[in-house]
């Protein structure tokens, strides 16, 4: 039994006045042994963000980190420095970096295994464009990221894989729920391939463009075991009623 997750990506949004989203969200919601809550909020509100998290069962986690230990990078920053925070999860390889700051599956693997090293969670991210859905290459494409942006050493217990076809994000298309079964019953049958049993147990997310009204029939595939979701986490009585549908 896969515990389930719901994460909220607030991507460049929100300041220190948004942190009353979580005490809203904590009251709302109670986190309990099936469904753990995640908010990922731009990086100078993480440490703020982990204190206001405390004792509400709302985990933290950062949007990005850089795949060497410390270093030369003006602007970057380190897992460690995330886990400094309080912060215990980070993305990694979303397709927002991926295409505006040209991340490879190597680099993405990189900040996974850096990640790995200072016990953070790492959220994987992968998806296809609209041309390659078109196109037929899908699966091919989701395989072949996951292969390569997954590091060696990736367990149930510091990775979680995120899907999400970028043609769906931020646009209110979602796939349906035909396709989203065949991708993630694909993803698993090549985690278990690669981990064995780890890869059984590792949570797969559904992200883009998941929404209070279409939260339940996405949450319906058996290998979708959570969702990754950007606008509608930033509001705790949006992400709520997403949360409930888990
Ligand atoms: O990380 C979150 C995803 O990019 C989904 O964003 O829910 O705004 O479509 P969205």
């Amino acid at each position: 039994m896969r515990r389930k997750l719901a994460a909220g990506n607030w991507k460049m949004n929100g300041l220190a006045a948004s942190l009353k989203e979580l005490a809203a969200l904590a009251q709302a919601i109670t986190a309990d042994d099936q469904t753990g809550i995640l908010i990922c909020p731009p990086a100078p509100l993480l440490y703020r963000a982990s204190e206001a998290a405390k004792g509400t069962g709302i985990s933290i986690g950062a949007q990005d980190c850089h795949g060497d230990a410390d270093g030369a990078y003006t602007g970057d920053i380190s897992a460690a420095m995330i886990a400094d925070t309080g912060a215990t999860h980070v993305i990694v390889g979303h397709s927002e970096r991926r295409e505006a700051h040209h991340e490879d599956d190597a680099e993405v693997r990189g900040k996974a295994r850096a990640a790995h090293a200072c016990d953070l969670t790492a959220i994987i991210c992968i998806g296809e464009t609209e041309a390659e859905r078109e196109a037929g290459n899908t699966l091919d494409i989701l395989a072949g990221q996951l292969a390569g942006s997954c590091p060696d050493n990736a367990t149930a217990a510091n990775t979680v894989i995120a899907y999400e076809p970028i043609w769906a994000i931020g646009t209110g298309r979602v796939p349906t729920l035909e396709q989203i079964v065949e991708v993630h019953d694909h993803l698993r049958a090549k985690l278990i391939a690669r981990f064995g049993d780890e890869g059984h147990a590792m949570r797969l997310l559904y992200g883009g463009s998941v929404k209070p009204d279409n939260a339940a029939t996405i949450f319906k595939a058996d290998n979708v075991d959570g969702a990754l979701v950007g606008g509608a986490s930033l509001k705790a009585t949006d992400f709520a009623p997403i949360i409930t549908a888990l």
